[in-house]
């Protein structure tokens, strides 16, 4: 049985969406167990962090980066990276904002350079971009074109019941779908 950890920080529930796409596609590969943590949450289990074979980070992006309580999640990791808790694991990550761009990217960069910090293996989007050509659309999967993780949108003016759409959510679920299938492969 190979064990995936989802840690998120979501203010609105955006993010908590995609979070919970992530953990529905982890969930379909046989052989997986998954626990989903916000990121409070997670900084009372670091025991089950350090048993977890993955651990998938997902942050909204707030001022162009991980929300500030995802760092708090992040800084209070120290201990772990201090005595290499999770060396070799593998890791991947998420982020939702309500701009196309909303320069999600380099919250995802801050969340792969993070996984490194603690020697962690990154593992990436294997979706190709959508919505790149004249008959693309919105519903395509990984319409936001990202590699090093799920991309979600969200409208400023909508609530999580309708945002992000279902395009993204589906590719959230890919992302926890690849990570499962790589550490079922995988032996730390
Ligand atoms: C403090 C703050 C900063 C934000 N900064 C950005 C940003 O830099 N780029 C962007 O596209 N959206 C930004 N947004 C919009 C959020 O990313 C968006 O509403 C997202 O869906 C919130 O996710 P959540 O419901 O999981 O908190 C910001 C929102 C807040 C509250």
């Amino acid at each position: 049985m190979k064990k995936i950890a989802i840690v998120y920080h979501s203010g609105y529930g955006h993010t908590a969406k995609q979070a919970e796409a992530v953990r529905q596609g982890a969930a379909s590969v046989a052989g997986t167990e998954v626990i989903l943590l916000n990121s409070d949450e997670a900084q009372q289990r670091w025991d089950e962090l350090d048993a977890a074979d993955a651990i998938i980070f997902g942050s909204p992006t707030y001022m162009g980066s991980a929300s500030a309580q995802f760092k708090a999640f992040m800084d209070a990791s120290s201990g772990v990276w201090f005595r290499r808790g999770w060396q070799d694991k593998l890791a991947a990550g998420f982020t939702n904002s309500s701009s196309q761009s909303g320069d999600k990217l380099n919250t995802l960069i801050q969340l792969a350079i993070f996984a490194a910090q603690h020697g962690m293996i990154w593992v990436g989007l294997d979706l190709l971009p959508g919505n790149n050509h004249s008959k693309g659309s919105v519903n395509d999967l990984n319409r936001l074109g990202g590699f090093l993780g799920a991309l979600a949108q969200s409208n400023n003016d909508q609530p999580a019941e309708v945002a992000p759409i279902e395009s993204d959510l589906l590719t959230a679920r890919r992302l926890g779908e690849r990570v499962a299938q790589v550490a079922a492969k995988y032996q730390r």
